[in-house]
């Protein structure tokens, strides 16, 4: 497993429409399992190919909630005060050319980020419950009704195969400004 290097606007192939996978082969594997290793290191909760540069239909997601059952582990990353943060679990899932069947007419909004767009969050309306179909690692097709954060998240990251980004959902005005802000922070950095 490796790191890849995560793409960020505006690198003109986060813009790219990605294809579908028809071969279920160990450079899939390969592919995923670096998919994870990244987005656990960025870290984030979800991550489409193409932000590795690759323009395939898959994605990986991990929600990574709070694991109710694990001892509460001592913070190391400040000196200044003790506390303790509840282990996360590991929840990953793999969605490959995935389909969104039967969006609801409610809506949920989310403050959405996106490795690809750091440090910029908005919210972001979007069908707060779907049916998605998607082939796993082994072709098999899947179906679930899903909703909550996931759907959102896995709405956002489908977004990613059409190269479109959430910042797109939002209003010219308020994209600019995210825009702005992002290249203050970079400018900063
Ligand atoms: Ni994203």
């Amino acid at each position: 497993m490796a790191i890849r290097e995560i793409i960020e606007i505006p690198d003109p192939r986060l813009k790219a429409i990605s294809t579908r996978v028809e071969v279920f082969d160990d450079e899939l594997r390969t592919l995923v399992a670096d998919m994870f290793e990244t987005m656990y290191a960025a870290p984030g909760i979800g991550l489409a190919a193409i932000q590795v540069g690759v323009p395939q239909r898959v994605l990986v997601i991990d929600l990574q909630p709070d694991d109710p059952d694990a001892e509460p582990e001592e913070c190391t990353a400040h000196g200044d005060h003790k506390h303790t943060h509840q282990p996360v679990k590991r929840t990953p899932r793999v969605f490959i050319n995935p389909e969104i069947l039967d969006p609801s007419e409610e809506f949920n909004v989310y403050s959405e980020g996106c490795l690809s767009v750091p440090e910029i969050y908005a919210d972001v309306e979007r069908p707060a419950r779907i049916r998605a179909r998607w082939q796993d690692l082994d072709g098999t097709v899947q179906e679930e009704a899903i909703d909550g954060l996931l759907a959102t998240c896995l709405q956002h990251e489908m977004d990613h195969l059409e190269g479109i980004l959430f910042i797109d959902h939002l209003s010219r005005l308020k994209r600019q400004m995210a825009l702005k802000k992002l290249e203050k922070l970079r400018k900063a950095a």
